[in-house]
Parts: C-alpha cells; sequence; structure tokens
C-alpha cells in the first residue's frame, strides 16, 4: 500500500457545550482505526487561534505548518444561521498557500439540514483557496437525537458507513494531488 495520507480534521466550532468535539471525536476514532491514514486534529480554540483581530505569531505559524503538511482536510462544521461559523471562517482566512491544491471533505450536523447551507458556502471559500471539495458529505440532521444527554453517540452505523464512503473517496483525492503537487509545484502555474 502507498504511504498513509496525511489527514488534519478540522474543529467548526470553538462555542461552550459544543457538540463539535463529539462529532470531530468520532471522525478521528474512525480515522485511526484504519491504516491508510495518518491523523491531526486541529482545533482553533485549543491552537489559540480564535482571536478575531488576527492570532499572528507563533501558535499561526505552528498551525501553518501542520496544515502545510497535510494531504487532505476534513472540516467538521455546524450550521449557524444557514452559513458555517464565523470562527471557522476566520480560522480559514488565517492560511492561503496550505490550502492550495489539496482535497476538503465535511462533516457536517445541524438541525433541519444537516448543515448542508454550512457546506454548500464552505465549497465556495474552499474554491477561492484553490481546494478541490468532495461531492460526498457526512451530515447529521436534528443532531441532537443522535446523543444521549452526556454528549454519547447512540447509534452511529448509518454514519459509520457513510463515513467510510467519504474516506475512500478523499483518499482517492488526497493520492492523485499529493502525486501531481511532487510533479509539478501547483504554485508555478500561477
Ligand atoms: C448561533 C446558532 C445558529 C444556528 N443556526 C442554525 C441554522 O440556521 N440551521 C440549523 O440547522 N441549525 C442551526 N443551529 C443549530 C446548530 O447547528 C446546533 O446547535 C449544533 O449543535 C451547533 O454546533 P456546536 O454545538 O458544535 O457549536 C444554530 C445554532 C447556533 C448556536
Amino acid at each position: 500500500m502507498s504511504k498513509p495520507i496525511k489527514l488534519a480534521v478540522i474543529y467548526g466550532s470553538v462555542r461552550n457545550g459544543r457538540l463539535c468535539d463529539a462529532v470531530a471525536g468520532w471522525v478521528a476514532d474512525r480515522v485511526q482505526a484504519r491504516d491508510d491514514y495518518s491523523l491531526d486534529i486541529i482545533d482553533p480554540l485549543a491552537e489559540g487561534l480564535i482571536d478575531l483581530r488576527g492570532a499572528g505569531g507563533a501558535e499561526e505559524d505552528a498551525v501553518a505548518g501542520r496544515l502545510t503538511q497535510a494531504d487532505a482536510f476534513i472540516v467538521v462544521t455546524p450550521e449557524y444561521n444557514h452559513s458555517f461559523p464565523a470562527a471557522l471562517k476566520h480560522f480559514i482566512d488565517g492560511f492561503n498557500q496550505p490550502w492550495h491544491a489539496k482535497p476538503v471533505a465535511f462533516v457536517s450536523y445541524g438541525g433541519l439540514s444537516g448543515g448542508s447551507r454550512a457546506v454548500e458556502h464552505l465549497r465556495q471559500v474552499f474554491a477561492e483557496l484553490h481546494a478541490t471539495t468532495l461531492r460526498q458529505v457526512v451530515s447529521f440532521p436534528n443532531v441532537w437525537a443522535h446523543f444521549d444527554e452526556q454528549h454519547r453517540w447512540r447509534d452511529m452505523e448509518r454514519g459509520d458507513r457513510n463515513l467510510s464512503t467519504l474516506l475512500t473517496q478523499l483518499r482517492w483525492w488526497a493520492s492523485a494531488l499529493r502525486d501531481a503537487r511532487a510533479g509539478t509545484d501547483y504554485q508555478a502555474l500561477s
């Protein structure tokens, strides 16, 4: 098998009491159980990157390095007011080149729409950043129904199946684009 895909899972929510911990934690568990991926978890809250004046400095440089290393991204996003959270936009905007010529997949959650409006807005943002987004999305409508009071998952059979398909497709894109970047420097094209 080719060498593992370096995957960064990015937290989309920084809210107190966020469900994002449970959703992203589930994604991380499933990725870690596979041998075709190596995992990095990037939580803008933990990295000190939520200062809207611009974090800059060592924290941002460290995260830029980790994003640059990544071959692929999964953004775990809730829907806020028919879009994705402002903190996630701030995080994405903090970097440019690390996103270029790489695939981005989404795991989304929310009320009725399961975060689909957040995902459609994110596709526009990542197109501007020269990233490609996957059609396959793992989404959780009415996300609260999937958890008990302690934020533990109830039944993940369908979610597991969908995530497994997404990871297989993401691996295809990540591997193809990793080879392409190694062959031709994407930055040189602009
Ligand atoms: C400010 C705010 C706005 C929201 N707007 C929507 C919305 O437009 N559509 C929707 O389906 N859910 C909406 N929700 C529900 C969230 O998607 C849901 O509470 C989710 O758990 C939030 O993610 P988090 O707990 O990780 O922050 C909203 C929640 C918040 C806090």
